[in-house]
């Protein structure tokens, strides 16, 4: 049987975020942000962990970077941290923060490497939070100023820009549920933030047009579709609802300019205050646009899908879903060209030496999620791009450093890198644009 394979101009690629990474918590000017208070303070990420260190990239990108140039992938989504670029979130301009962005870029460029980049993966400057945050309709200016200094500074060379990361967790993890940064717990709020995230992303967009070069603007939205156990009626009308909840909020309104309305209609008086202009801001057309997929939920059983799989976050590993979701999107919107800008899967991977990190549940989970992508082409869906998350273990937030995602191994107490064989294994269907075969 022929390799299932993807168009010729197919981008492969892997992602990271800035506060996950980088370290370097305090150099060079750079400002304090609500993940650093937030994992400063007790209690609220597991084992005490911080990113104050992390994986040291600050220091280490150039090798870091060479191992994307190795693996001879030639696309790195990555995130900017606002505060490097203004520690106190809107003002003077640090350029020793933006020094750094630009040695990074430069360096891509040299190892013929495209730069993707995210504005915003998380980390607010906590002298904004002070002042309200996303809560704060000020936010929208701040962040369309933060975008123009990025792009003033860096878009001579990066095209590709994306304004957020996963809106739905920012509002809703980040303001209802409060498990992440800044840790509040307030729906109505959570709506509000909701809505200034999406009107900040069209302000954005404008900025970094007005700014940038050849400016190619998108959006990164995580999507959960919920799928049923029995798919039974009742079954799929809750499995509807999730999705205009979770999914629908944030897609109606920028591929449709308007709020879903039975969604709008059950908040009542927690709905979000929305001005004249806004949602003609929001639904500003885009060059492209990012989904990250990482599972489903499942209505209709309590606990997990018997004989499923499941990684060590606890998601069910699950790549039809992806499928039947990419065509379902094409399906109900008219969408900009789309990327997968982060797919991939925590397992508790050991180094037992000699260069070598064997972790073929991983590899297994890239394989059937990329051939998800591949049928979904094959559908005429129009996916032109793959990021793997991520390029190295990481900082995963509450989780801290519990959790493995990395196609390259961390040692934290050396730092040493070690590549996976699932990273030898996607390297390899990089390569020859097609699925390498499972050994
Ligand atoms: C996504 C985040 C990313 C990483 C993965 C596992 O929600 O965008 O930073 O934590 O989950």
């Amino acid at each position: 049987m022929k390799a299932l394979s993807f168009p010729t101009d197919f981008v492969w690629g892997a992602a990271t975020a800035a506060y996950q990474i980088e370290g370097a918590w305090n150099e060079d000017g750079k400002g304090e942000s609500i993940w650093d208070r937030f994992s400063h303070t007790p209690g609220k990420v597991l084992n005490g962990d911080t990113g104050d260190v992390a994986c040291d990239h600050y220091h280490r990108y150039r090798k870091d970077l060479r191992l994307l140039r190795d693996l001879k992938l030639r696309a790195y989504r990555f995130s900017l941290a606002w505060t490097r670029l203004l520690p106190q979130g809107s003002g003077a301009v640090n350029t020793r923060g933006l020094d750094f962005y630009d040695r990074l870029v430069d360096t891509l460029l040299e190892y013929e490497i495209e730069p993707y980049v995210t504005l915003y993966h998380w980390d607010l400057p906590q002298a904004l939070q002070e002042r309200g945050g996303w809560g704060n309709r000020e936010i929208v200016s701040q962040f369309a100023d933060y975008a123009a200094a990025a792009a003033r500074r860096l878009g001579d060379r990066v095209k590709n820009w994306m304004t957020l990361n996963e809106p739905w967790v920012i509002a809703f993890s980040g303001h209802r549920s409060g498990e992440h940064a800044p840790g509040l717990c307030d729906e109505k709020l959570a709506l509000q933030v909701a809505h200034h995230l999406l009107v900040a992303h069209g302000a954005a967009t404008d900025a970094l047009r007005a700014n940038a070069r050849i400016p190619r603007v998108g959006i990164v939205i995580n999507l959960w579709p919920s799928e049923t156990m029995h798919d039974t009626a009742e079954e799929c009308a809750i499995a509807e609802q999730n999705w205009q909840l979770d999914n629908a909020w944030f897609l109606d309104p920028l591929w449709r300019g308007h709020y879903p309305a039975a969604t709008w209609n059950a908040y009542g008086d927690k709905q979000p205050r929305v001005l004249p202009d806004d949602l003609t801001q929001i639904a500003r057309p885009l060059d492209f646009w990012g989904i990250n997929y990482y599972s489903r939920h499942v209505v209709g059983i309590e606990g997990r899908v018997p004989g499923a799989e499941y990684t060590e976050m606890g998601w069910e590993v699950h790549a039809p879903a992806l499928e039947r979701m990419l065509v379902r999107l094409d399906r109900e919107y008219s969408l900009p060209p789309t990327f997968i800008t982060e797919n991939g899967a925590a397992f508790s991977d050991e180094y037992k030496g000699a260069g070598r990190v064997e972790d073929p549940r991983r590899t297994s989970y890239l394989y059937t999620h990329l051939e998800a992508v591949a049928r979904a082409i094959a559908q005429g869906v129009n996916v032109r791009g793959y990021f793997v998350w991520s390029l190295l273990d990481n900082f995963e937030w509450a989780w801290g450093y519990s959790k493995r995602f990395g196609i390259v191994y961390v040692d934290y107490a050396t730092q040493e890198r070690v590549i996976k064989d699932s990273a030898r294994w996607y390297a390899q269907t990089a390569a020859e644009n097609a699925l390498a075969p499972l050994s």
